[in-house]
C-alpha cells in the first residue's frame, strides 16, 4: 500500500514539473495546466486512500462545501480582482501550514509526549513562521487591493528596529519552544509573533509595489506548504511547495526586474509615499483631442500600427472590438501589431490573457524588448487604457517615482492616439507628459464604445 501512494506521489510530481514546463510557451499553457490539474487529482486520491483521523464522508462534505465556495467566487471575481483573490488564496494556503504545523506539534508534544524529532521540531516552527507571515502578510495586501485600507505606504519610526526586535524574540522562543517542546506557552508566542511580523513586513509597502509583494507572498505560501510536507512526511507537498515556492521568487525577480527596483528596495517600503506628493504637482499638460472620424482616417492612412493594450483595456473589456480593429486593418494590408510591457494591466500577464481571450494569436504580441526598436518606424500606435507603462518621465524626468523603469518606447512613433477616459493618471499615480507631446492625440470616452465607433466609421471609408 505505501509503496502504491508513493508511486502515486512521484508520478503527480513528475506531472507537477511537465505541467510547469508546458506554461513556458503560451500555446502549451492550457495543456500544461490541465496536466497539473490531473496530478492533483491524482495527489488528492492518494492521500484519501491513507486518511486514518476522519472519515471519507466528511472529507467529501467538506470537499464539497469548498468546491462550492470556490466555483461561486470564480464565477463572481471580474478579471480586474484576480490579484485580491490571489492574494487571499496565498493567505489561506499560509493559515493551513500553520494550522497543519499547530496540530502536529500539539499531537506530538501533549498527546504522545516524549521528545520531537529535531527535524520535525525546525519544520514546525519554519511552518509557523513562513505560514503566518503569509497569512497576515496577504490579508494586509488583499484589503490594500481592493481599497479597504490605504494603498499607501504605512511607516512610522522605529519600524525597522521593531522587525529585528521581532525576528529575535522569535529565535529565543525557538529555542525555548525546542528545550521545553511540551510548554504550550512558546509556541503561542511563536504564532503571535510570525503574525505581527506578516502585518509589520507588508504595511510599509505602497501599492505600486504590491505586485511583487503578492508574487512574493505567493513563493512563501509554497515554502510554507514545503515545509509542512516535512512535518507530515509527505513527498509530493514537498515538492509541490517547492515548485510553487521557487516559480514565485522566480516571477518576483522578473518583476522587480521589469519595474526597476531591487527586491530589498521593495521590501524596505516607503515607495508610494513619492507618489502621493508627485499628484498634488506638476505642470498642466496640454493636449489635442481627435474625434472618432478622424481617427478612423488615421488608421485608414497608416501602413503599420502598433497597439499598447493597458489597464483600461480591461476594465472597459475593449479586447474583442481591438480584434475587430484588427481586421479591419489587416483588410487594407495595414501591418498590426501589439506590445506588450511585462507590468500593464495589474497582474503577470493581464494583456495576453485578455487578448488570447478574443481570439487574437499569440504570434501579435510581442514583448517589450524585441518591439522597443520598431516604434520609430512605426505609422500609428495606439494606447489602449495604457498610462504608466508609456510614461517617458521614466526615462527623462530623475525626479519621477517611476524613474529607472524600463517603458514601452511608444512616444517615438510617428503619431500616437490614446485612448482613455479624461487625464486620470495610471497606476504610480503620476502625470504623463506623453499626452502634451506634438505627436498626441488624445481619444477621450471609455476604450471599447470609442473604439467601436472607429471601427464602424473604418467600415464605411
Ligand atoms: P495604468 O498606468 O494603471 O493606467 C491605466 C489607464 O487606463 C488610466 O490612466 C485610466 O485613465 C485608463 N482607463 C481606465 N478605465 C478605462 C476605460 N474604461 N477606457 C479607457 N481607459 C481607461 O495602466 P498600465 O499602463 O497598464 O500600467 C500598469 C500599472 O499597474 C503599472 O504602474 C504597474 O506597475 C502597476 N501594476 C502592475 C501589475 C502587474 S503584475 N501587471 C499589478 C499591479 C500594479 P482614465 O481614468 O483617464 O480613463
Amino acid at each position: 500500500m505505501n509503496i502504491t501512494i508513493q508511486l502515486l506521489y512521484l508520478f503527480s510530481s513528475v506531472l507537477f514539473i511537465i505541467g510547469i514546463k508546458m506554461m513556458n510557451k503560451t500555446k502549451d499553457a492550457r495543456a500544461g495546466n490541465l496536466l497539473s490539474s490531473v496530478g492533483m487529482l491524482i495527489a488528492i486520491i492518494a492521500t484519501l486512500m491513507q486518511i486514518e483521523v476522519i472519515s471519507m464522508v466528511e472529507i467529501f462534505i467538506c470537499i464539497i462545501i469548498g468546491s462550492l465556495i470556490g466555483l461561486y467566487y470564480a464565477y463572481k471575481v471580474e478579471m480586474t480582482q484576480i490579484p485580491e483573490m490571489v492574494a487571499l488564496f496565498n493567505g489561506f494556503g499560509g493559515l493551513a501550514s500553520v494550522a497543519v504545523a499547530i496540530s502536529d506539534y500539539w499531537l506530538k508534544s501533549q498527546i504522545t509526549v516524549a521528545n520531537i524529532d529535531i527535524i520535525i521540531l525546525v519544520s514546525i516552527i519554519l511552518s509557523v513562521f513562513i505560514g503566518g507571515i503569509t497569512f497576515t502578510g496577504s490579508m494586509v495586501a488583499f484589503l490594500k487591493l481592493n481599497g479597504r485600507i490605504t494603498g499607501s505606504p504605512i511607516t512610522f519610526k522605529g519600524q525597522h528596529p521593531l522587525n529585528l526586535v521581532m525576528l529575535i524574540s522569535f529565535i529565543l522562543a525557538s529555542v525555548a519552544t525546542w528545550m521545553n517542546p511540551s510548554d504550550i506557552n512558546f509556541m503561542i508566542v511563536l504564532v503571535l509573533i510570525s503574525l505581527l511580523l506578516g502585518i509589520l513586513t507588508v504595511i510599509p509597502i505602497g501599492g505600486a509595489d504590491m505586485p511583487v509583494v503578492i508574487s512574493l507572498l505567493n513563493s512563501y505560501s509554497g515554502m510554507a506548504a514545503c515545509t509542512t510536507g516535512f512535518i507530515l512526511n509527505n513527498n509530493v507537498l514537498i515538492v509541490a511547495g517547492a515548485l510553487v515556492g521557487a516559480s514565485g521568487i522566480i516571477l518576483t525577480q522578473i518583476m522587480c526586474k521589469a519595474m526597476n527596483r531591487s527586491l530589498v528596495n521593495v521590501l524596505l517600503g516607503g515607495f508610494g509615499q513619492t507618489v502621493a506628493g508627485e499628484q498634488t504637482e506638476g505642470p498642466s499638460i496640454i493636449v489635442k483631442e481627435v474625434g472618432v472620424e478622424e481617427a478612423a482616417m488615421l488608421f485608414d492612412g497608416a501602413s503599420s500600427v502598433i497597439v499598447v493594450p493597458g489597464y483600461g483595456m480591461a476594465v472597459a473589456q475593449a479586447q474583442h472590438v481591438i480584434r475587430e480593429l484588427m481586421e479591419q486593418c489587416e483588410k487594407r494590408n495595414i501591418s498590426f501589431k501589439f506590445a506588450i510591457h511585462p507590468v500593464a494591466g495589474r497582474m503577470p500577464g493581464h494583456m495576453n490573457v485578455l487578448l488570447a481571450e478574443a481570439n487574437i494569436s499569440y504570434d501579435k504580441l510581442i514583448e517589450m524588448d524585441e518591439i522597443n526598436n520598431e516604434f520609430s518606424n512605426t505609422d500609428l500606435v495606439f494606447i489602449v487604457g495604457a498610462n504608466d507603462v508609456v510614461n517617458p518621465a521614466a526615462e527623462t524626468n530623475p525626479q519621477s517615482p517611476i524613474f529607472g523603469m524600463p517603458i514601452l518606447n511608444a512616444y517615438k512613433a510617428r503619431t500616437i492616439i490614446v485612448s482613455k477616459r479624461s487625464m486620470g493618471k495610471g497606476y504610480a499615480g503620476v502625470e504623463n507628459e506623453l499626452f502634451g507631446y506634438p505627436n498626441c492625440l488624445m481619444l477621450f470616452g471609455d476604450a471599447k464604445q470609442t473604439i467601436a465607433k472607429v471601427v464602424s466609421e473604418i467600415k464605411e471609408l
